[in-house]
């Protein structure tokens, strides 16, 4: 008989970013990446493997899903079948307190915790390092999300040496401002987009050869603790990544006026010597990588210029967890 399992996972947002894949099946990335967890934003997601069932659901915020967003989901679910050597369909509940395909990273908390609760749900006893190979089925950007603090994930060169692991807890004071331009759901998603830049933008090639260096510098500037050498390699990850958009063919980008507005906002207080930097995902909102030392003063701004109901703040984020107990 299987049991109900239920896990909590925490979004995480790269510093140093990935975008393009080497193998599309295996989500094998072009480069390395390096994130940092978040507290406040995740996804908790129940499993129940169940012989009564004669397909797959998803209900994702009490929402019936199909489509992409179920065959997403059904991806995992085949792995974990074919690791656990059973054929009984699943349904799966899960909630996010985090904005759906927005840009802030619902697929890394969603995968996360979908392969983890899943695994359980199945029997399976999978290590941190074997969850994050699963998740990375889901979403590369869940491989991540199975560690708390400062995550490398290793891109290695096959299904086997693709994971991440963890490269500092963060517990020195580290915190991150969302600065909501649009939470609606993206035109482009992460997965069509980095295919698209990869198959059309010259640029990829020079985005490939110099991030594996950047992530090296970063892990160098996190060993100091050397926060403004984070700040500004954070910021160039990010524009060199949206740059990438504007050399495909068809041109695209996920920059909105306002989000370079508030890109010129947070180099603005730089010059009034607040120390923070930002960084854009795959969609219009801008995060804003701060040190708490200064979070009441940057918020009070930041709410100033964008309005109270625009701006989210979390600071560093744990693990995974098994929240099986809290199932009513
Ligand atoms: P984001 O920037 O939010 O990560 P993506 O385009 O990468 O946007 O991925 C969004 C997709 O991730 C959703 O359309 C859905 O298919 C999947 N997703 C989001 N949240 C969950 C969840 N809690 N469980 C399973 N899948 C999810
Ligand atoms: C810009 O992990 O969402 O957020 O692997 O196709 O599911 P898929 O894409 P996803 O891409 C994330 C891209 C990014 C950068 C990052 O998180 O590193
Ligand atoms: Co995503």
């Amino acid at each position: 008989m299987f049991e109900k399992r239920k896990v909590r996972a925490h979004t995480n947002i790269a510093l140093i970013k990935y975008w393009g894949k080497a193998d599309e099946e295996y989500i094998i990335p072009l480069n390395s990446s390096l994130s940092l967890t978040l507290n406040d934003l995740y996804a908790e997601t129940s499993v129940l493997f169940d012989p009564a069932l004669d397909q797959d659901t998803f209900y994702l915020d009490g929402e019936k899903q199909n489509g992409s967003s179920l065959k997403k989901v059904q991806h995992v679910l085949d792995l974990v079948r074919q690791q656990a050597d059973i054929e009984v369909k699943a349904r799966v509940d899960s909630q996010n307190f985090v904005p759906t395909a927005a840009g802030l990273a619902s697929s890394a908390s969603g995968m996360a915790a979908l392969a983890a609760s899943a695994s359980l749900a199945a029997g399976l006893d999978l290590d941190k390092k074997d969850l994050s190979r699963l998740a990375r089925r889901g979403s590369g950007s869940a491989s991540r999300s199975i560690y708390g603090g400062l995550v490398q994930w290793q891109k290695g060169s096959n299904d086997a040496d693709s994971y991440a692991i963890p490269i500092d807890p963060a517990d020195w004071g580290l915190g991150m401002y969302f600065i909501l331009i649009n939470k609606e759901q993206k035109k482009v998603s992460s997965r069509s987009g980095m295919k698209q830049t990869v198959e059309t933008s010259p640029y990829i090639e020079e985005w490939a050869r110099t991030t594996d260096e950047d992530v090296e510098k970063m892990k160098e500037a996190i060993a100091q603790r050397d926060f403004t050498q984070m700040g500004l390699l954070m910021e160039r990850s990010a524009s060199k990544m949206h740059a990438t958009t504007l050399g495909a063919i068809e041109p695209f980008t996920y920059l909105l006026p306002e989000s370079l507005h508030a890109i010129q906002f947070v180099q603005a207080l730089r010059q009034k010597g607040f120390d923070c930097y930002f960084t854009m995902d795959a969609g219009p909102n801008v995060k804003v990588l701060i040190k708490e030392e200064q979070k009441a003063a940057i918020g009070q701004l930041l709410q100033e210029e964008f309005g109270p109901d625009k701006i989210l703040y979390s600071d560093v984020g744990p693990d995974i967890q098994d929240i099986t107990n809290e199932l009513g």
